[in-house]
């Protein structure tokens, strides 16, 4: 099939212009295509144009784009009256609602309607690209286009195609995506497809939380904090609304058939059924008045410091624990030399994927003087002070106002293998790692979707080889181990790049994800 996504005079059809139907419109146009917008509402997509011509004109105001090119652009635009209009266009794409029972004849009424090179894409979030095409006389034409919200601003776009999709399709949306500035990656039909099933490994947040091994204000702190998220997963769920988020957790688990890694949490659902929802409710994890965020207090640092202190000595990653003890020198405090710690000494273990209770019992330590400094991710603060279920109060405040000596926020957390961020960064590491293990995308693309789609501040690939594949593989078997749950099984992607000392981004001896040798 000779389609030409270069042409100049490509057209657009944009079926339903909500939310992202009105930014698909908008970046097609921006993009130099022609656009024919339709929505079934009367009215609706001449709204969604004369939005448009107010962002635009918004836009020439901040001098991010000429008069004259947003002129053509808002030009490029026909409102059509009739869905027979669309027939005109040389792709279709579609953003209506939500539900397979009404996209799916939509579909097969564009698959009769449409000459055979018309493409045909939807826009969906969650069903199988393959389905919606099932019951169209030319599958082949069908695909995938997802978009992120709000379009315009979002760079990502997934290029999905179905399993009876034809090549052409997939090679012309990718080409398409680029024409609309945005930045396209290739995905396998598959639940979640790249960004939403990425999205999962963050759920380990809920775990830390349903284990009560700190609040959901602090596992956000911690994780805003030196790992650099730019939102902390609670402050997010409340955010995109949890009712949405929830069902979306609970239909990507019974997709997975039970995947033990992509369990719903019980806790979110008691908020659900409680209608505290986030944002839109004014009350989710967090309590908001006329839609701000009420911060949760944060109670001052004790200010008595230890007499000495021992850390004990690391042979795995002195370069990591080397500012911890600059920084209790710097307090003034005698950091003790000596192999094992004096009778009085403060004792300090800054693991990697172990808890307190294990190093305690493995190195046979005062259980009453022991605490773990998370050092993994540097020491930008807020930094992870833990304490086992026998550290006495005294130690873990003398540890605190040792740690929080040089003015940074520190949050004390109940035992945990890995902390809080080490445990949940490599969740993520793991689950990309799953995500490139069945062949549902490159490894490059899972890194391109993560960063754009999901604002991480690296990709699940590139994260794991800045830590370290050796030391993720270590942090999850100390889960694995401690918890005895499939849940934190590492990926065979993990396992076989460790053995073989390879970067997470090595792709399979043979790539059956694009058919190359
Ligand atoms: P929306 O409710 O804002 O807009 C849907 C529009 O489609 C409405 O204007 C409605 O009048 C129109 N419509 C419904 N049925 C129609 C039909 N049979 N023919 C013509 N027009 C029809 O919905 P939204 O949020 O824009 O979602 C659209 C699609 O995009 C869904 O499949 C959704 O899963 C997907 N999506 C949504 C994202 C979001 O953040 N809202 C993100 C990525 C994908």
């Amino acid at each position: 099939m000779a389609f030409d996504a270069h042409a100049s005079g490509l057209t657009i059809a944009v079926i339903g212009t909500g939310t992202m139907g009105r930014g698909i419109v908008q970046v097609s146009a921006a993009g130099g295509m022609n656009v024919i917008a339709f929505d079934e509402k009367p009215g609706a997509a001449q709204a969604a144009k004369d939005y448009i011509e107010k962002i635009l004109g918004g836009l020439v105001e901040k001098g991010r784009m000429t008069g004259e090119d947003a002129a053509a652009a808002v030009g490029r635009i026909r409102v059509a009256s009739a869905i027979e209009d669309v027939a005109k266009a040389h792709v279709v794409i579609e953003a209506i609602v939500e539900r397979l029972d009404i996209k799916q004849p939509l579909f097969q009424k564009l698959d009769a309607m449409c000459g055979p090179e018309v493409i045909l894409a939807s826009n969906t979030s969650s069903l199988p690209v393959t389905a919606i095409g099932a019951k169209c006389a030319r599958p082949e034409r069908v695909a995938g286009l997802h978009f992120f919200n709000p379009v315009p601003l979002m760079k990502l776009v997934e290029v999905i195609p179905g399993l009876k999709t034809a090549a052409w399709v997939t090679e012309a949306l990718m080409v398409i995506g680029r024409r609309m500035t945005r930045e396209p990656v290739l995905c396998v039909d598959s639940p979640g497809f790249i960004v939403n099933h990425a999205g999962r490994g963050i759920t380990e947040a809920q775990r830390v939380l349903i284990e009560r091994i700190a609040t959901h204000s602090e596992i956000d702190r911690v994780l805003t904090g030196a790992p650099g998220f730019k939102l902390g997963p609670f402050a997010l769920a409340d955010m995109v609304g949890m009712d949405i988020g929830h069902a979306v957790q609970e239909s990507f688990f019974q997709q997975f058939y039970g995947e033990p890694g992509y369990v719903p949490s019980p806790l979110t659902a008691l908020r659900v059924a409680g209608g505290m929802y986030g944002r839109k409710t004014q009350q989710g994890w967090y309590t908001y008045t006329n839609d701000k965020l009420v911060e949760v207090p944060v109670a001052p640092a004790p200010k008595a410091l230890p007499k000495s202190v021992w850390v004990q000595p690391s042979a795995s990653h002195p370069e990591l624990q080397a500012p911890l003890l600059d920084l209790f020198k710097k307090a003034g405090v005698e950091v003790e030399s000596s192999a094992s710690p004096s009778a009085t000494a403060v004792i300090v273990a800054t693991p990697v994927g172990y808890d307190v209770s294990t190093i305690v019992s493995e190195l046979k330590l005062d259980a009453k003087r022991t605490v773990a400094v998370d050092v993994l991710f540097g020491l930008k603060g807020p930094r992870s002070l833990m304490v086992s279920p026998a550290t006495s109060p005294i130690v873990r405040d003398q540890a605190h106002a040792l740690l929080a000596s040089d003015g940074q926020q520190v949050v004390v957390i109940n035992d945990s293998p890995g902390f809080i961020a080490q445990r949940v960064v490599a969740q993520i590491v793991n689950v990309g790692c799953q995500i490139a293990q069945r062949g549902i995308a490159t490894p490059a693309d899972i890194d391109k979707a993560v960063k754009l789609g999901l604002g991480y501040p690296y990709g699940p690939m590139e994260w794991g080889d800045l830590i370290g594949p050796r030391r993720v593989f270590f942090i999850l078997n100390r889960l694995a181990e401690f918890y005895d749950e499939p849940r934190y099984r590492p990926s065979p992607w993990l396992k076989r790049r460790v053995l073989l000392g390879l970067p997470l981004s090595a792709p399979e001896g043979r790539d059956l994800l694009t058919g190359q040798a």
